[in-house]
């Protein structure tokens, strides 16, 4: 792999995926994303991940899709690559993601940090949708996610002007998580991650599930995807393990299984 660094046993039962272009402020390539859908499809089957993190470097979470691969290209050609729509294979990792974001969130890097579950951001951090000043618009989730998480008004002016969102504006918008000094967001999502780890990986494949239906469905179906996920949950023997370790006043040890 050229443009991911793959650690997979970053800390017990995490894995942490770094984008690496840095030249470029990880400016997403055909490649890259190849190597990133690939990467994640590999963790989602590795049953020692638990959960994964997905960052950029200290300047740039990254800049986008790449303008320099995209900028002769005609309409069919769009159409043939048909590029952000291999996207939704992220958006199906069934393991929980972190996005660790420092500086640039731009474009494709915004809607890819978007496409994650939960966003530790550093200080530093900027997200926008800037496609509205080199002439096209969001095209990876940017006009959907971004208004689904900040509301209406804030992502027509995001993606109308291509203005940032700093990453305290971020925050305040419930874009982001949580925001740290930038010697601390690694560490912080590390955290989040090492959490999530150590609960039972079936539940928490079946909960991110049953949450991310919530954009996609009317309530009373969510409703009940969630109480079938609920009793599926009742299968595994992490269930047993945890609700027995609470009557007997003692740490669950989940097992996957
Ligand atoms: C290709 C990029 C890039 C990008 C930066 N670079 N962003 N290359 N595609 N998206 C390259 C620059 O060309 C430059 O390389 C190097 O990275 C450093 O960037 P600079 O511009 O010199 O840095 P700086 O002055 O600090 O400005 C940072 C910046 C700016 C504000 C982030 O680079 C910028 O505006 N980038 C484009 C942001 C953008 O429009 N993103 C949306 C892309 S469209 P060289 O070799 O020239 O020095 C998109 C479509 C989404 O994402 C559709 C779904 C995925």
């Amino acid at each position: 792999m050229e443009f991911i660094k793959l650690t997979e046993q970053f800390e017990k039962h995490v894995a942490l995926i770094e984008l690496n272009r840095p030249k470029e402020l990880n400016a997403l390539n055909l490649q890259l994303m190849q190597e990133l859908r690939d990467t994640l499809k590999q963790l989602d089957n590795n049953t020692e991940v638990r959960a994964i993190i997905i960052t950029g470097n200290e300047q740039a979470f990254a800049a986008g899709a790449d303008i320099k691969q995209m900028a002769n290209k005609t309409a069919i050609d769009m159409l043939l690559i048909d590029q952000f729509s291999t996207w939704d294979q992220i958006r199906k990792t069934r393991k929980p993601i972190i996005a660790a974001v420092s500086g640039f969130a731009l474009g494709g890097g915004c809607e890819l940090a978007m496409t994650c579950d939960m966003i530790i951001a550093s200080e530093t951090a900027k997200f926008g949708q800037p496609e509205i000043k080199i002439g096209v618009m969001p095209g990876a989730g940017g006009t959907q996610r971004l208004t689904k998480a900040i509301g209406k008004a804030k992502a027509m002016e995001l993606v109308l002007t291509g203005r940032f969102l700093s990453a305290e504006e971020a925050k305040s918008y419930g874009l982001v998580n949580k925001v740290v000094p930038v010697e601390m967001y690694m560490f912080e999502a590390t955290q989040l991650a090492k959490e999530i780890a150590a609960m039972s990986p079936i539940a928490t494949m079946l909960a991110k599930e049953a949450v991310n239906r919530s954009f996609e469905t009317f309530l009373d179906e969510g409703l009940h995807f969630e109480r079938k996920n609920f009793y599926l949950a009742f299968a595994s023997e992490d269930q047993k393990e945890g609700m027995a370790a609470f009557v007997e006043k003692r740490k669950p040890d989940f097992k996957g299984k």
